[in-house]
């Protein structure tokens, strides 16, 4: 069995390192694509250093642009691939632009399609992330659920209960295989001149928010309200689209926020375990934080995530200043007594058993 891997983007590289572990452990026949859809060394290489990844086979140096460019890029580029080394299975995590491609490229071409993280729903279409899911689950002859929640959105979409498979995330894997190791290896708090459980995190670059001034301006607003409110420091490493917008718009950073580049895995998930609290629009940070017993706000309407609000780890406040400030009073105050609902650690492993006994 043949396995081709297609990742593209700074979370897929993370969650995908415990399956790529698990098929190099096994001495499996796969190769990886690298789309480019991600590519400056802070939001791509770095992982593959950390994380000690296998260099890709083949990077298509697809890199920005909209979305019907960009995915057009990779549909072109993958299917040439494709059909000069055709994997009998492919694997795909998450809900990116890079997902999308290599699912409708696989369907096309009669490959088996495996999605890692399958099942996810905001029930928010306006997202570019729901459509990529919703096409990519029906596509799938594997459909790897990380929750129950998860299989259910599925089912009541009328997928095949035999295709469902659920594993946990392989999140919850990334974390278990780094965490002592990122705690060993990084010195990014003494890098800020903080100290643990002494600031708040964020991060934000959702499209639906920084690339809407109004929005952007809100996020910004509840910075400057928390830090008058708490008087301890906001460390924002922020996404390369994020970044480009606060410039584009003319916002300035308040008082009390530090924002830098992004930094690799190993340092983020120090920030993460040591804040206060969180506060994000990232669906992997979700989960780590939920993982890490860290509580947190999330700055949009809605989440494909609601696991972390059923066990009370996470709390939507979305973009408005004052309901940012009243979310993180609220959860500022929570008691960390939730049981992470993410899975065990052994997504991976049961990802790999389950193509290689072919039971779809
Ligand atoms: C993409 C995914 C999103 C995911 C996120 C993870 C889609 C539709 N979106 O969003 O689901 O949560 O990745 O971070 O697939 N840029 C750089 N360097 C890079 C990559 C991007 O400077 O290495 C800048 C470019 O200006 C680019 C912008 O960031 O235009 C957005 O990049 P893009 O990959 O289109 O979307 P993300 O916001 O990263
Ligand atoms: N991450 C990182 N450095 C950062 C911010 C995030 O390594 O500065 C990691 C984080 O630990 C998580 C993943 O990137 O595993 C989340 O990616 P992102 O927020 O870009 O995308 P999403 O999960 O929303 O798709």
């Amino acid at each position: 069995m043949k396995v081709s891997i297609i990742l593209g983007t700074r979370p897929e590289i993370i969650k995908m390192s415990p399956v790529i572990r698990q098929l190099q452990s096994r001495s499996l026949d796969f190769y990886i694509i690298h789309t480019g859809q991600h590519y400056s060394y802070n939001m791509d290489k770095i992982f593959f250093d950390q994380l000690h990844l296998p260099n890709p086979h083949y990077n298509l140096d697809v890199g920005s642009g909209t979305h019907g460019r960009q995915t057009g890029l990779m549909l072109e580029k993958i299917e040439d691939i494709f059909i000069k080394n055709t994997p009998d299975i492919i694997l795909v995590q998450g809900d990116t632009n890079t997902v999308l491609a290599a699912a409708l490229v696989a369907s096309k071409m009669g490959i088996k399609i495996g999605h890692i993280e399958a099942g996810l729903r905001s029930f928010d279409r306006s997202m570019p992330e729901e459509t990529n899911r919703v096409i990519t689950d029906h596509l799938s002859d594997y459909l790897f659920a990380p929750t129950e929640i998860a299989k259910n959105n599925l089912l009541h979409e009328g997928i095949d209960d035999r295709s469902i498979f659920v594993c946990g995330n392989t999140v919850v894997d990334a974390v278990m295989q780094n965490l002592d190791i990122s705690k060993k290896d990084t010195q990014i708090l003494e890098k800020y001149g903080i100290s643990k459980n002494n600031y708040f995190l964020i991060t934000a670059h959702r499209q639906e928010n920084v690339d809407q001034k109004s929005k952007l301006i809100g996020i910004i607003q509840g910075l400057k309200m928390l830090y008058e409110e708490y008087g301890i420091p906001i460390l924002f490493p922020a996404h390369p689209r994020t970044q480009k917008n606060l410039h584009q718009f003319g916002i300035p950073i308040p008082d009390g926020t530090i924002m830098f580049d992004p930094p690799g895995y190993l340092e983020f998930l120090q920030l993460e375990e040591n804040a206060k609290l969180i506060l994000t629009d990232s669906g992997g940070v979700q989960e780590e934080s939920c993982i890490l017993g860290v509580p947190t706000v999330t700055l949009r309407e809605n989440t494909e995530r609601p696991e972390t609000i059923h066990i009370g780890a996470n709390m939507i406040v979305g973009t408005d200043p004052n309901k940012i400030i009243q979310g993180v009073r609220t959860m500022i105050l929570q008691q960390i007594k939730w049981i992470n609902p993410f899975g065990d650690g052994n997504a991976g492993k049961r990802i790999v058993d389950t193509i290689i006994e072919g039971k779809s």
